[in-house]
């Protein structure tokens, strides 16, 4: 059986919100399998951030608090894990990308010594031999005239060269596992596409597993080997990519494919063919979450919420028309077309 590198098990975390004690994340469970990577799906507020954070510990910063589950990492279960372990392990075996290159820099200092100080601090590196390496990571990810970039400072360089310089700080120690928050999603088109590429021409070269945060199923259908899908703070469908494009049987993911762009070079758009919108974490529906938008909503729906449980084709779902045995194939009649997609954009990703 393949190795396991991470396990999330029940991930519930919650915030104290005006309303009370609020879960963003709930029961969250997933695997993500040593040199695989795994992406969370889902429209903004569904939880994936939330749930990368409470991966890293970070979260205990942001205010929130991890109630209950597992997130065992190697083995090591990282809830249960002191903050001054967590040193030990973030930044170095785990390491994150956010959104946004520019607030991961420091705009008084030059790239080079940035990432020379993660080096400085996680591997213990003289002040030269860190500067080496760092211009080295500076060439890996595929910054031209390393040496001279290196003295630059991020107000210097582009949007897309500054996600390199992140990509760069993120990968310095060779972590075991990445967690990128929307690498691409503050970046224009083209250069989405190229970093996307080099990241997972990394992950491929360092050996790495990738947890990749997206809401963009176009992205996931690129990389993913493995998808989780969130909404309102649950895992509502989890499988791989071919059974998730080919077979969903979650009427939110179905309504999530629909809402990839076409196969015109456009990406990143927003999820527009889902009616409504997704609620905030104090006010979260009864029964299936997904209730008031949900094309196929029953009277159970309302009422009682559907566990995710391994579906008839193999991966997971929360929902219960899967429950009911009543999954009507003809309200997945897009799939076929998806199915087409998913190749699609998989030959477009390889052979541009
Ligand atoms: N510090 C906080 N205090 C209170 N609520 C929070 C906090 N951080 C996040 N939340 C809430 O938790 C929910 C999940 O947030 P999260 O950031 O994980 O969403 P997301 O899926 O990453 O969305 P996006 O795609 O916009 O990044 C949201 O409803 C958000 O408002
Ligand atoms: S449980 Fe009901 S409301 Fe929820 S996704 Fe399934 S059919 Fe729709
Ligand atoms: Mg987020």
């Amino acid at each position: 059986m393949a190795e396991k590198i991470l396990q999330i098990r029940n991930l519930t975390t919650a915030f104290l919100t005006d309303q009370g004690v609020a879960k963003a994340t709930d029961r969250v469970t997933f695997d993500l399998e040593k040199g695989q990577t795994l992406c969370v799906v889902g429209e903004s507020g569904s939880g994936k951030s939330v749930t990368a954070l409470s991966v890293m510990r970070l979260i205990d910063y942001a205010g929130g608090v991890i109630m209950d589950g597992e997130v065992l990492f190697n083995g090591e279960d990282l809830v249960r894990t002191s903050q001054d372990d967590m040193l030990r392990i973030r930044g170095n075996l785990i390491t994150m990308i956010f959104q946004d290159p520019m607030s991961a820099l420091n705009p008084v200092f030059t790239v080079g010594d940035q990432i020379a100080e993660v080096l400085r601090i996680h591997r213990r590196m003289k002040k030269k031999a860190a500067w080496q390496r760092s211009v080295e990571m500076l060439k890996l990810v595929g910054i031209p005239d390393p040496e001279i970039r290196a003295k630059q400072f991020p107000y210097e360089m582009s949007g897309g060269m500054c996600q390199r310089v992140v990509i760069a700080m993120a990968l310095a120690c060779n972590p075991e596992l990445l967690i990128a928050d929307e690498p691409t999603t503050a970046l224009d088109v083209t250069v989405q596409a190229q970093i996307l590429e080099l990241l997972l021409q990394l992950k491929k070269e360092l050996g790495m597993s990738m947890l990749l945060i997206t809401h963009d199923m176009g992205v996931a259908a690129e990389v993913a080997d493995r998808i989780a899908v969130m909404y309102a703070g649950i895992v509502v469908e989890e499988g791989t990519v071919q059974q998730i494009f080919e077979n969903s049987r979650h009427p939110y993911t179905i309504g999530l494919l629909q809402s990839i762009p076409g196969m015109d070079g456009k990406r990143g758009g927003e999820l527009y063919t889902i009616k409504g919108s997704i609620p905030p974490i104090s006010k979260v529906p009864s029964g299936c979450r997904f209730h008031p938008r949900c094309p196929h909503v029953m009277d159970i729906c309302r009422t009682e919420e559907p566990l995710l449980k391994s579906s008839l084709t193999g991966h997971k779902t929360a929902c219960w028309l899967e429950d009911k045995g009543e999954f009507d194939l003809k309200s997945n009649k897009g799939n076929n077309q998806e199915a087409n997609r998913l190749t699609d954009i998989r030959t477009e990703a390889t052979h541009p």
